[in-house]
């Protein structure tokens, strides 16, 4: 019998099947974005405690720098995986492996470096936001001090009105879809430039509930029937150099309650309120879409438009 947390877990995708992790693995852009953040901010000898280990690569990555790795994963499954892989990596005996829930478990000592790859685009389904803010209040109640640098270390979210395709084969089907960031789909034409609509800051307080209110000018012609929800997790911020290290998560477009055809110049008003970690659809609920209307202006006792 499942507890409420693993319940909803398994609803929510928080316990992501052996398979999903080699999609995981092979994602060489998340891959090699961690790879270097964590070669940038893991300094030798550094203590390091990751939540959401899976098979243990990024707490694999630290090791290679780190005295210390404390790996903590709830899935059994994955526990066992990642110490088997680690067994055979280089340096992996650096890294203990804590079956334990990251709601809960906290290191024996303070960190420097806390990693957390529990993301998914617009901050939905995994619990990145609710665990690090968790985190942060047991951490300091315990250790007091200063908080440990976070992985990533902020995030921004943006939103675009879309024309999206939602024939398949003749079958209509309205559903969310995830694109590459690097390709460009036919079936998809972008009606506006993006607009940020949030920017999360770990060493700030968190706030779990995200919403909007915002306008956007289109810059084309079509059929407005969706948003696409981008995301881009600032892994590590390089102060000497001024920049950062950036993984930007797979994009998301939902198709919106109804369809609006759409001028160049009009001004659509954009609305959606939802809490990180919450389902796609609750977001997909909230979507509301509007074109602006002139401004009506009475002239003598007559309604005419500006
Ligand atoms: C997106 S995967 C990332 C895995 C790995 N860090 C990587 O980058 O390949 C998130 C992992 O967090 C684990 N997880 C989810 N909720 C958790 C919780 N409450 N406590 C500990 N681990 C959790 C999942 O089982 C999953 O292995």
């Amino acid at each position: 019998m499942l507890n409420e947390r693993e319940a909803e877990s398994c609803y929510l995708g928080q316990f992501i099947p052996l398979h999903y992790h080699h999609n995981m693995l092979m994602d060489s852009n998340r891959m090699q974005a961690f790879k270097t953040a964590i070669q940038h901010v893991v300094r030798p000898g550094a203590k390091v405690l990751e939540l959401g280990g899976g098979t243990g690569v990024l707490s694999w990555f630290a090791a290679q720098q780190a005295e210390k790795v404390w790996c903590v994963e709830f899935n059994p499954d994955m526990v066992n995986e990642a110490r088997r892989l680690l067994a055979q990596n280089p340096q992996g005996e650096k890294v203990e492996v804590i079956h334990a829930d990251a709601f809960e478990y906290l290191p024996p000592e303070p960190v420097d470096v806390v990693i957390c790859e529990m993301i998914h685009v617009a901050m939905l389904r995994e619990k990145l936001l609710e665990v690090i803010a968790n985190f942060k209040q047991r951490y300091l109640e315990k250790f007091g001090g200063l908080l440990p640098i976070f992985m990533p270390e902020a995030i921004i979210m943006a939103v675009q009105p879309m024309q999206q395709e939602y024939n398949f084969e003749g079958y209509s089907a309205p559903i969310v879809q995830f694109q590459e960031t690097n390709a460009i789909y036919a079936n998809s034409r972008q009606l506006a430039e993006p607009a940020v609509y949030s920017i999360i800051d770990f060493s700030a307080p968190i706030d779990m509930l995200i919403s909007w209110q915002g306008s956007f000018s289109m810059t084309e012609d079509g059929n407005l029937n969706a948003l696409r929800f981008i995301t881009k997790n600032i892994l590590s911020v390089l102060q000497q150099q001024s920049s950062t290290i950036d993984w930007l998560n797979h994009y998301m477009v939902l198709p919106l309650p109804s369809a609006l055809q759409v001028k160049a110049g009009d001004i659509i008003d954009v609305s959606f309120r939802y809490r990180g970690g919450a389902s796609i659809a609750s977001l997909q609920n909230a979507l509301q879409a509007v074109i602006r209307q002139p401004e009506s202006i009475t002239v003598h006792g007559e309604a005419v438009f500006a």
